[in-house]
């Protein structure tokens, strides 16, 4: 069975209502899934259901404060935000809807959720006149021109023995609900090729140049294409990477096996995106046997270029070629020598990435960049590289589109 959230990092933030409770199934459902579960509790929540049982369900400690000093310099409230690939507040109280549309940050889950750049969702869960009330109906919509997105709540026997619409939303309807939110279907009957990791290329039968690339971003723009309904082939260079469900991954080594894989399918791809940190140089003649140490003090191994593969995909004509996006890879000068990979390598996109900065470079789980095309540049905040790279899906989705429909 396919787990419909695997590799999601879901924080769920607790508030307190008698609906808390249902906290630890909307957990242990998300888990099912194959969801990476965190939580928070406002200090409300922990009247109705205690820290321990959502930390021995999620196996995670719970984040209760917001000026904790072991938390603050472990996984305070900046760090939760970028860790989340989604935030649910489920129970959301009428008193947390009402901060939140304040946009205040004096408690640690109000201070996540306005630190969030991923997709914030709320389920409310309160009396229904407390539901009713303008007050809180003008939250609801405050909220949502913030583009918070809101489980309703259903109508039924509430626990405090009215009867209306204000109860938490069914369990498997959430869990149906955030699963769908990941599947945006803006490259739906698309053919995606991404190319991840970095290459090999051999000295000798045990030895190779490669580099630091961990193949991170790649493998999260690949599963966010995925998510956008395309059809993907991942062609990845050597990592300790999990291939995303649903991706097709073809595994190489060098530089001249990733070109040969990525023009074997070519012809039937829309859009090319090239993130492999390809080596520039190849070995000109590896040694067929192991190079023993000899009396020398020196060894000179002679170089010459890998091919281009983006360069050689771009070059494609008589409509072969699909909207190509490029990464440029700098430590100076990044947009100025983005600017030329693009022109140069005739590009449709290319994403801009100082890989420099060791806080979003290769091994780093965070990443922020600036997206270039012709008369075109957009800046992506420093976010989780799964959150940018759903957010370059959408862009690049949307670019894509447009030069169809303009030529
Ligand atoms: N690229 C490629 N094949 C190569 C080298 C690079 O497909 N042999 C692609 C990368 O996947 C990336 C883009 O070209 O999308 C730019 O790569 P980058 O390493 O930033 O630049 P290079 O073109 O290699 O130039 P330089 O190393 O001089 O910066």
């Amino acid at each position: 069975m396919i787990k419909r959230l695997s590799n999601k990092r879901i924080l769920l933030g607790v508030t307190g209502g008698i609906a808390a409770y249902k906290s630890a199934e909307i957990c242990r459902r998300l888990q099912d899934e194959g969801a990476e579960i965190r939580t928070a509790m406002t200090s409300a929540a922990q009247k109705f259901i205690t820290p321990l049982t959502l930390q021995a369900l999620s196996r995670n400690p719970v984040h209760l404060d917001l000026l904790d000093a072991q938390t603050e310099s472990a996984m305070g409230h900046i760090e939760v935000a970028r860790w989340a690939d989604l935030i649910l507040i489920a129970p959301a109280s009428a008193d947390f809807i009402s901060r939140l549309a304040q946009g205040r940050s004096d408690d640690l889950l109000t201070a996540i959720c306005l630190a969030a750049d991923c997709k914030v969702v709320v389920a409310p869960s309160m009396n229904r006149s407390m539901w009713e009330k303008k007050a809180t109906q003008n939250n609801m919509g405050e909220i949502q021109n913030r583009k918070i997105d809101i489980l309703n709540p259903g109508e039924g026997d509430q626990a405090c023995g009215e009867i209306g619409v204000g109860r938490l939303m069914e369990v498997g309807n959430i869990v149906n609900s955030l699963s769908e939110m990941f599947e945006t279907h803006s490259l739906s009957g698309k053919n995606v090729v991404v190319t991840a990791g970095p290459t090999r290329e051999a000295i000798d039968p045990i030895r190779y140049i490669s580099n630091h690339s961990s193949g991170k971003q790649g493998y999260a723009i690949a599963e966010a294409a995925m998510e956008a309904g395309a059809a993907v082939t991942l062609i990845s260079g050597p990592t300790n990477l999990p291939v995303p469900a649903r991706v097709e991954i073809v595994n190489v080594g060098s530089a001249d096996e990733m070109l040969e894989k990525t023009l074997n399918i070519i012809e039937r791809t829309d859009i090319f995106i090239s993130v492999a940190a390809v080596a520039d140089f190849k070995v000109e003649s590896p040694a067929l046997s192991k190079i023993k140490k000899t009396g020398e003090l020196k060894l000179s191994l002679e170089l010459s270029k890998t091919p281009d593969i983006l360069l050689e995909i771009s070059k494609l004509k008589n409509g072969r070629k699909p909207f190509t996006v490029g990464f440029a890879a700098e430590t100076e000068n990044l947009i100025k020598n983005a600017e030329k990979k693009l022109r140069e390598k005739d590009l449709d996109l290319i994403v801009a990435n100082n890989v420099g900065d060791p806080t979003i470079g290769f091994d780093s789980d965070l990443n922020e960049v600036t997206v270039l095309g012709h008369e075109l540049n957009k800046s992506f905040p420093k976010s989780s590289k799964k959150t940018l790279a759903r957010n370059l899906i959408a862009f690049i989705a949307e670019r894509c589109l447009e030069s169809i429909a303009y030529g």
